[in-house]
């Protein structure tokens, strides 16, 4: 690691006091000119950092730029070994992840990315990825072989979004099925899940977790078709390495507990759905249903309008009122 990000690590370690020039050089085993300058250079790469005399430096509040080292300060003992990269700009996180993958990433490994050039959404929608506002990430799982409900990971992931935002604000975010985060009746996060396939032996070499939040973004900054539509967490001091600690941290315990039922109490208790009206397809027909349940593989459970009950495993569904509580 370089001098600058050595006191980066402290500083993101540090965040609520300040650390003198004197204890930086002297836990980093340099000179004070040298902590001087790398300080400089922090600043100069867009990290905000508070230099009061005879106090020493401290990241402003509002320094929210994504770093490894702010990412591992936020990092039980259990997962600082995760190997991290951050992408100042990059087509997509999960495409990335997928190379990576391929290449023999393990199991853990995260990419987050400042901004997305072609952020992906499910059935071949874009993400909209704006620079600095949101938190863009993929996390590679190495799914041991015949594991037989990958929809349960992207359920995971759901529950770890929520129970992250949960930590960090004093929000309630909901889970509309199967996998978005919604806040005020408005789309927050995303997630989409994809398989890492090898080519020789057409197996499923690794499961790729990415997650979108919109943490920040302004609603006049959103194109016109997602205004009303995307939502945000709001908070401009939400410490986008953190949550992406947090949600890390949850997708990884989720991933080693998925048989156990804990993920699926979990994530009924944040459900949105329960009792709503809904419209969704079936072949080419349009049905109307209302939502009795969550089965314990996830389905969504219906009472079609045509009095049937059925299960739905996958595909998307319209909620006709998201205020019907
Ligand atoms: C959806 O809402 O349909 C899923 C959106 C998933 C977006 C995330 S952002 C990080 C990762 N990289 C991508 O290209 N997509 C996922």
């Amino acid at each position: 690691m370089s001098t600058k990000n050595d006191i980066l690590a402290v500083l993101e370690s540090e965040r609520a006091r300040f650390v003198s020039g004197q204890e930086l050089a002297e836990k980093l085993n340099i000179s004070r000119t040298a902590v001087w300058k790398a300080v400089k250079s922090l600043e100069e790469g867009g990290h905000r950092i508070i230099a009061v005399t005879n106090n020493g430096y401290k990241l402003a509040p509002d320094s929210n730029l994504m770093s490894e080292e702010g990412v591992l300060a936020n990092l039980s003992q259990k997962y600082k070994s995760c190997p991290i990269t951050v992408l100042d700009i990059t087509d997509s996180t999960n495409t990335q992840a997928k190379k990576l993958a391929l290449d023999g990433a393990g199991h853990g490994t995260l990419l987050l990315a400042e901004e997305q050039t072609a952020g992906r959404g499910r059935n071949g929608k874009s993400f909209f990825s704006p620079r600095g506002v949101g938190l863009y990430m993929s996390v590679i799982l190495k799914p041991v072989l015949g594991m037989e409900e990958p929809q349960m990971i992207t359920i995971a992931a759901a529950v770890a979004v929520c129970k992250a935002v949960e930590k960090l604000t004093d929000k309630k975010p909901r889970i509309k099925w199967v996998n978005d985060v919604y806040l005020d009746g408005k789309k927050v996060c995303g997630i989409l899940t994809e398989a890492a396939t090898d080519f020789e032996s057409g197996g499923i070499e690794s499961i790729i977790v990415g997650v979108g939040v919109d943490c920040a973004t302004k609603e006049d900054s959103l194109p016109q078709e997602l205004r009303g539509i995307v939502g945000t967490l709001g908070d401009d001091a939400i410490s986008r390495n953190r949550l992406a600690a947090e949600i890390l941290a949850g997708i990884l315990d989720g991933f080693d507990t998925l048989g156990s039922g804990e993920i699926i109490d979990a994530y009924r208790a944040r459900s949105l759905m329960f009792g709503k009206d809904i419209s969704f397809m079936r072949g080419s027909e349009r049905l109307n249903a209302r939502v009795t349940g969550i089965s314990d593989s996830g389905g969504l459970l219906v009472r079609l309008t045509i009095g049937e009950n059925i299960e739905l495993q996958s595909g998307e569904v319209a909620i006709l009122s998201l205020t019907n509580e």
